[in-house]
């Protein structure tokens, strides 16, 4: 043990315990040693919160808050403690001798991560060492990421979004479809994977408010070495109910990825998931026609204006160039005019007749509230649930499911 206050020297004090008098707790003294040998050090209640604004509190990964019956007087005090701590991210744990229920409760509703009764049963401590170690590394790493089963083989469908022009929409609709395909059926939910393909600008990070991490580069950059594993690691799950491949952290060229790469990120990604909803860049790419190949559905999304008029009249051209299955191509009209709209709707017949296309979904303007719903990282459904937007989102999904449900029967 160090002296009374942390010094660092060598090397730094990682962790170090909080009460009245650490000589109560003799037996914390002795597993403390064991677990981290010299890089811990002790602080009365007072002095942590002191210590805590200090540059060298920076390296703490945890304390050991220890207290007996007579420290249930100073409740206030110690809720303060564990509040400063976390808000530094430093962990928990909470080692309490006699201490009323009620105590405890509190304690670890104002946020302690983990209790150890004092004395301390055999291994305990080390073992709450390593499930706080084991929390920050998720926490640093980006929360949760599924464990796939390797013989899974589904065979998902592919859909695809693709804004022919910036800011139709895509985006938003790639989130959303992709959440109410998750949430279809509420006991048996299809499996649903979304991929930000839009590797510069892609926002469904944002739009979940995902943290964009650096194993999604390493898992696209050596498509050959992925495995089950290394592809789930590359995942994050949205509230339990899917799986998202954000974009990279950094902006990486469109080309950093080879078709090759694609087609196994999709292959292995059908494996795994009913559901594989693509948001593509609305550049085209040396990969763009592998997605189209691999598509069930590729919906294409543009408004009612001349920029996406001609953009995809050059889309649709460069893809007959190709000889490419066009016809796996949904325009979906965002911001469409209101049914009560004639002459809105008469625009939109117009440019279809002149596009010779045909406009199957159309979405609503959703107003302030999509935008917002978006800044705060969830769907839709969770933030504006009864918007009209959200509503002709959901009943595509539902009939893509319902589709893809009576296919998969006939099959
Ligand atoms: N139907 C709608 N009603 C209201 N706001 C919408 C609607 N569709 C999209 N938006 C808003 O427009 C903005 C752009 O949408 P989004 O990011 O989905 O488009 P995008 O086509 O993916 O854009 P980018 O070209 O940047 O990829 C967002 O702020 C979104 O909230
Ligand atoms: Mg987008």
């Amino acid at each position: 043990m160090s002296s009374t206050m942390p010094q660092p020297e060598t090397s730094p004090i990682v962790a170090c315990t909080v009460s009245r008098d650490v000589q109560n707790f003799d037996l914390l003294i002795e597993d403390m040693e064991l677990a981290l040998g010299e890089n811990w050090g002790d602080l009365g209640f007072a002095e942590a919160l002191a210590f805590f604004g200090q540059p060298e509190a920076k390296s703490l990964e945890f304390i050991a808050l220890a207290m007996d019956e007579t420290d249930e007087e100073n409740l206030v005090l110690m809720g303060e403690i564990i509040a400063q701590a976390k808000a530094r991210n430093i962990k928990v744990i909470l080692i309490a001798e006699d201490v009323t229920p009620a105590s405890l409760h509190s304690l670890l509703r104002q946020g302690a991560d983990e209790f150890v009764p004092y004395p301390l049963p055999e291994n305990e401590l080390s073992e709450a060492i390593d499930r706080v170690r084991a929390a920050e590394k998720q926490r640093v790493s980006g929360g949760n990421t599924p464990r796939l089963q390797s013989d899974e083989q589904k065979e998902g469908a592919v859909i695809v979004v693709h804004g022919l022009a910036g800011g139709t929409g895509a985006t938003t609709l790639a989130v959303n479809l992709a959440w109410e395909l998750a949430t279809q059926d509420k006991e048996n939910g299809p499996s649903v994977c979304l991929i930000d393909l839009d590797l510069q600008y892609g926002s469904v990070a944002t739009y979940l408010d995902l943290p964009r991490r650096e194993v999604v580069f390493d898992m696209l950059s050596d498509t050959e070495g992925m495995d089950d594993e290394i592809f789930g690691q590359s995942l994050l799950t949205f509230q339990d109910k899917m799986q998202v491949l954000t974009a990279p952290t950094e902006m990486l060229p469109l080309d950093l990825i080879s078709s090759e790469d694609i087609t196994r990120v999709l292959d292995m990604a059908r494996k795994h998931f009913d559901y594989v909803l693509i948001d593509m860049p609305s550049t085209l790419v040396s990969w763009s026609e592998t997605v189209l190949n691999a598509a069930h559905v590729y919906f294409a999304a543009i408004e009612l204006d001349m920029r996406c008029a001609q953009n995809t009249l050059r889309f649709k051209r460069a893809l007959q160039s190709e000889d490419l299955p066009v016809e796996k191509l949904r325009y979906v009209m965002n911001r469409a005019p209101k049914f009560t709209d004639l002459a809105g709707k008469s625009r939109i017949k117009r440019m279809a007749e002149s596009l010779s296309i045909s406009i199957d979904v159309h979405m609503p303007d959703g107003g302030k509230p999509i935008t917002q719903g978006c800044d705060h990282g969830v769907p839709l459904a969770l933030s504006a649930a009864k918007n009209p937007l959200r509503r002709e989102i959901a009943k595509l999904a539902a009939s893509i499911h319902e589709l893809n449900s009576n296919d998969a029967q006939a099959a």
